[in-house]
């Protein structure tokens, strides 16, 4: 770990434009449950179920109770060292960094990062399924069936789930970043979920050259191909010790 650690921090330093791609992996230290663990069931639940359109309209209330759930897990949880060391990384390079999430936790926000582009969305946000507007509602309490203060339509979780698009500005700016940066960490993913694993191979095909890869997992992933470093182990030991090396 310790020659990659070295290598990483060499193209970091070298880097004027960074550009960071986090999954489940780097809230796990801080109680999240990540996603893949377990034979594709999210706590007892098939994914179609509980994060697709088609699930949503056979049983709102189960999809509620369900994000209500992790909602709940969240609000009890804080943000740990693999957070904070990429708030310390955006004060380094401050606009030239961008931190893309497939998080939907909002723990890189409570830990203090600015340019967060939350790609699948917030547990932390509704949107109305008849105004379509999008609120703020932090971890209160929501209830089954909660309804728009507005229109008193159907609230659902601003989530981005199976079968949806992405938010098509939130998204841009994420493609945007990984096409111009000159690294992108690839943290905590298992980088099955398309469209944002494009992001690394659109990386490598970067603006000026190709972008350098670097991986901090437990173990090799999807990623791993087109990764020049791989750093493997926990987030919120190895973010920590690449601050490190950065000086
Ligand atoms: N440090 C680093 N990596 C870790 C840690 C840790 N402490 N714990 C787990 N990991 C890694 C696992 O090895 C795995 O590669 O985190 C990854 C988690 O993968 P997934 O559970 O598949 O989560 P993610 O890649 O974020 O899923 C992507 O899929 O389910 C949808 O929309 C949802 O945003 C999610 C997307």
């Amino acid at each position: 770990l310790d020659a990659a650690l070295d290598r990483a921090a060499h193209w970091l330093r070298l880097a004027e434009r960074v550009c960071v791609l986090t999954g489940a992996g780097v809230s796990a230290e801080s109680g999240v449950p990540t996603f893949r663990a377990s034979d594709g069931l999210w706590e007892g639940h098939r994914i179609e179920d509980v994060a697709s359109p088609d699930g949503w309209d056979r049983n709102p209330l189960l999809v509620w109770q369900f994000y209500n759930a992790r909602r709940a897990n969240v609000a009890t949880v804080k943000p740990n060292p693999g957070h904070f060391a990429l708030v310390a990384m955006e004060d380094r390079w401050r606009e030239r960094f961008a931190l893309v999430t497939q998080n939907v936790d909002g723990l890189h926000l409570d830990a203090g990062s600015t340019n967060v582009l939350e790609i699948h969305g917030s547990l932390r946000q509704t949107r109305c399924t008849v105004c379509e507007s999008v609120a703020n509602r932090g971890l209160e309490p929501l209830g089954d069936a909660p309804e728009c203060p507005q229109c008193r339509g159907r609230l659902r979780p601003h989530i981005v789930w199976f079968g949806e698009g992405l938010p098509q500005d939130i998204w841009s700016a994420a493609r945007l970043a990984a096409y111009q940066c000159h690294v992108l960490l690839v943290v905590g993913t298992s980088a099955v979920v398309h469209p944002a694993a494009s992001l690394i191979p659109l990386a490598k095909r970067g603006e000026v050259t190709p972008a350098k890869v670097i991986e901090v997992n437990l173990t090799p992933t999807e990623a791993s191909a087109y990764a020049d470093v791989g750093l493997y182990g926990p987030s919120g030991a190895v973010l920590p010790k690449l601050l490190q090396r950065l000086g």
